[in-house]
């Protein structure tokens, strides 16, 4: 089968196809200046070095940060998940995080509550799949020095009223983390605004960049410590890892071609008319495709009731199929890709009660569906339920 007539139905696992122009700039711009930036002074390095330090600012604008040298860039969100929560928690710290977070926030905090390290309070969503902003108030502690929050669930699709969450916050002493991987792109962020201290976000979902890149955003207050050492290409005979952001958080030689479609990816989204109107162009598909299959028999969705702050991303099961074998058939009978199981999220699943039944089939749609791919979609799951 040509991969161009498969129904794509996985972008909250990465974006696929990416627009053209991506494609077409990494290769040009890879072509003729993919050397080591910041490394050398001869023409192509530099040019390298600009691409790197004009994307850097140009997501320091799209995210609203304070400083562009803040904005560092790391291989994906688990990479920057990892460097956040492990350069700024430290033994006896309470941590706050949700049931609806990813295991790339999951894992680093179980293992360091495992470890004696610190403590963690998993907040649990209400039965329309959000995070209550007054529960974070109640489990806050006196030694609570981190708040970690899923801006938009990869599972069930919901989206945090984190800007609720950053404001109550505001005057409390812990430090404020989104994940926003599954937002960045097509929910409108202002990191100030919404009194956030740190952003965490993939690359390659929603800024369509490729995959193997990933981005932090760290307000001017916020020190984390450097969990690792290496290569800046700055300052070679300093005998420790820099101090200063970017090189703080960045070591060794970085994705170059990554980057480049950051850029392009970021000069994408603009030409679209930005993140809110991309998002509602892949919200009236979604609306289609849910109103085709949330009332057929044996069909159960999760947490989208209503799709009021939601991403084009929900959950179902087909009642007597497994979601794995559910999957199969979409993509063997009906060429739909689609994710099938726990999708990284087990404390998700464990809230809406599909733990037990391995998990969920995901629909989650980009801006490359159409019409017609709900059509079949719909058409699809009706057949497999019928
Ligand atoms: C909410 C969320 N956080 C983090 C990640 C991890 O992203 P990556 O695989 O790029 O590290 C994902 C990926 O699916 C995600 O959906």
């Amino acid at each position: 089968m040509d991969a161009r007539d498969l129904i794509y139905m996985d972008n909250a696992a990465t974006s696929w196809p990416k627009p053209q122009r991506v494609y077409d700039f990494m290769m040009e711009f890879y072509r003729n200046n993919g050397v080591n930036p910041g490394r050398s002074g001869f023409d192509a390095a530099i040019s390298a070095g600009d691409l790197v330090e004009q994307t850097r600012a140009r997501l320091n604008r799209f995210f609203h940060g304070d400083l562009p040298e803040r904005t560092v860039f790391c291989h994906n969100a688990t990479d920057g998940l990892n460097l956040v929560i492990h350069g700024l928690v430290s033994p006896g710290d309470h941590v706050i995080s949700t049931c609806l977070d990813h295991n790339s926030v999951l894992r680093p905090l179980n293992v360091l509550a495992r470890d004696g390290i610190i403590d963690v309070t998993w907040l649990e969503p209400d039965a329309s799949g959000f995070i209550r902003p007054e529960d974070v108030r109640g489990a806050l502690r006196e030694n609570t020095s981190l708040v970690a929050v899923n801006h938009g669930s990869n599972v069930i699709g919901t989206v945090q009223d984190v800007a609720a969450i950053g404001g109550l916050l505001r005057d409390e002493p812990p430090l404020f983390l989104i994940d926003a991987s599954q937002t960045a792109g097509v929910v409108p962020i202002d990191i100030r605004a919404m009194n956030v201290d740190l952003l965490v976000a993939t690359g390659h979902k929603a800024l369509m960049g490729p995959t193997g890149t990933g981005v932090i955003c760290v307000r001017e207050h916020v020190e984390i410590r450097p969990t690792r050492a290496g290569g800046t290409g700055v300052r070679s005979a300093y005998p420790y890892h820099l101090e200063e952001y970017p090189w703080r958080l960045e070591y060794g030689t970085g994705n170059l071609i990554g980057i480049a479609g950051l850029w392009a990816g970021q000069e994408w989204i603009e030409e679209q008319g930005g993140p809110a109107a991309i998002h509602a162009r892949e919200m009236e598909l979604a609306g289609a495709l849910l109103g085709g299959i949330r009332d057929l028999d044996r069909v159960t969705t999760y947490c989208c009731d209503g799709l009021d702050d939601h991403l084009a991303t929900f959950s179902l099961n087909v009642e007597g199929i497994e979601a794995m074998n559910v999957g199969i058939m979409l993509d063997v009978d009906h060429e739909i890709a689609t994710r099938t199981g726990l999708q990284c999220a087990p404390k998700c699943h464990e809230c809406i009660g599909t733990f037990g039944l391995h998990g969920t089939v995901r629909f989650s749609l980009g801006p490359f569906n159409t019409p017609q791919h709900i059509e079949r979609a719909v058409e699809a799951v009706r057949e497999i339920a019928r």
